[in-house]
């Protein structure tokens, strides 16, 4: 393919107020994408750039995939908009009835949002009505984790664990509490796969549990595998406990599958990989491989069949988005869901897996790294801060991998990496070799 030519930069970068940058930084040394095309991304002085993380976790068939822009483009002309309330699409329908396939029974509806943030805001609040609707109404409490990231909305930084993410923002949610991370580095440095140790940082539930009362605690949600906070991957054992002890107490499991979900670990979702099933899943990203927003939460029959009681020509759940099932988000997903299925991507990554994490443990020894941690096709390296300076090392690095050619991602101190689902052994050690060339010049 053509390389495309550079694309001047806007003379003025001021009025955009960046999410989640360092605003003074990018707009003295601007960073621009302007094309992608299935592994790689072009920047605006026309680099080649090979994308280690999928977008934002998102684009997991890779870029511009045929089959997506064309149902996108055909939508667009065909049907621009339905309103979501009180009206349908056939797409939004076909849509469902496909994704509940990929979730064992008797996760077998799912409610459509817009974003990740807006499928935790949903679930939390699905959690606590469920109770009510089913007599149980004293139990509203909502139990998250340290470390974990559930989004930006108030619901997901009140269950979230990020000390940025919350302390900026006032008392957030009342009725919230924590029960702590499993990182555990003095146990677990380089471990390949899911930790041995720390099975039992999931009985800090029970703590938590005997602290308020099981009467008062709607759910507990937990991302299967903590993404944002620098790739958290459970110790053996450590999700199963806690389906057990939500069980014994009657407490719902929301498992936060933003990121795992859609192929992430080498199954479609991670309910499938650690074999434990919750009460409700969230997801979005992949579900249109970040193509089109959208987001969606699956809840059991259970759940869904305690809200259909009532006279028939009233609303069950008063809650919903203008947004929810767009008929051209539909068709990104059906697209998405189409060369998903075509390519056996969602099942790829257990392929790639092995030859992953090979790749991934060659860093250990280099300077600085100080955990190399890895599972299905996410990866990640850990690197001693600088003193009084953290998360300047990682932010270097990254800068370092984008002027060579590789985009990765750093939170803390920490790269994460999580490559389109259709990377190849060269690519994956193009990143690693990348990777490998700037860890050994860094400060
Ligand atoms: C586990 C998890 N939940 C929620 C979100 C929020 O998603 P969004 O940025 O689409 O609102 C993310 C985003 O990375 C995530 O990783």
């Amino acid at each position: 393919m053509n390389r495309p030519e550079r694309v001047p930069v806007p003379n003025n970068l001021e009025s955009f107020w960046m999410p989640f940058t360092a605003n003074r930084q990018f707009k003295k040394d601007p960073r621009l994408f302007v094309k992608a095309e299935g592994m790689h991304y072009w920047t605006s002085d026309g680099r080649k750039v090979l994308d280690g993380t999928a977008g934002l976790w998102c684009c997991n068939v890779g870029h511009s995939r045929p089959k997506v822009v064309e149902a996108v483009q055909r939508q667009i002309a065909e049907l621009d908009y339905a309103p979501a309330f009180q009206m349908g699409h056939p797409k939004a329908f076909e849509l469902a009835a496909r994704l509940v396939n990929y979730l064992p029974s008797p996760l077998d509806h799912v409610f459509f949002t817009n974003s990740g943030s807006e499928s935790v805001e949903t679930a939390l609040k699905i959690a606590i009505a469920y109770q009510r609707a089913r007599g149980k109404g004293t139990k509203t409490r909502l139990i998250g984790r340290e470390r974990g990231y559930h989004g930006v909305n108030f619901g997901g930084i009140s269950v979230g664990g990020i000390p940025n993410n919350r302390k900026f923002f006032g008392s957030l949610l009342t009725g919230v509490d924590h029960i702590r991370h499993t990182h555990d580095l003095s146990r677990n440095a380089f471990t390949r796969g899911e930790p041995e140790y720390g099975a039992e940082y999931a009985e800090d539930l029970e703590r938590v549990i005997a602290l308020h009362d099981a009467s008062t605690i709607a759910a507990v949600i937990v991302e299967p595998v903590a993404g944002s906070t620098g790739v958290l991957i459970p110790p053996k054992g450590y999700l199963k406990r806690l389906r057990e002890i939500c069980d014994k107490h009657d407490i719902l499991l929301i498992f936060d599958e933003v990121i795992t979900g859609f192929g992430r670990l080498g199954t479609p979702f991670a309910v499938e990989y650690f074999d434990v099933v919750p009460d409700m899943v969230t997801c979005a990203k992949g579900i249109t491989s970040g193509v089109i927003p959208m987001g969606g939460v699956f809840v059991t029959k259970d759940i869904y069949d305690t809200f259909m009681t009532g006279p028939e020509h009233m609303i069950e759940l008063f809650h919903g988005y203008t947004y929810s099932a767009h008929p051209v988000a539909c068709a990104a997903a059906l697209g998405t869901l189409d060369t998903y299925e075509d390519e056996g991507l969602l099942t790829r990554g257990a392929e790639l897996a092995p030859y992953w994490e090979t790749a991934l443990h060659t860093l250990k020894g280099l300077p600085h790294v100080i955990d190399v941690r890895n599972i299905g096709l996410i990866g990640a390296i850990e690197l001693e801060s600088i003193p009084g300076e953290p998360t300047k090392r990682a932010f270097t690095a990254f800068l370092e991998a984008y002027e060579k050619g590789v985009l990765i991602r750093t939170t803390g101190d920490i790269i994460a990496l999580s490559p389109p689902l259709i990377i190849s052994k060269d690519e994956i050690d193009e990143i690693v070799a990348t990777l490998a060339m700037v860890l050994k010049n860094l400060a």
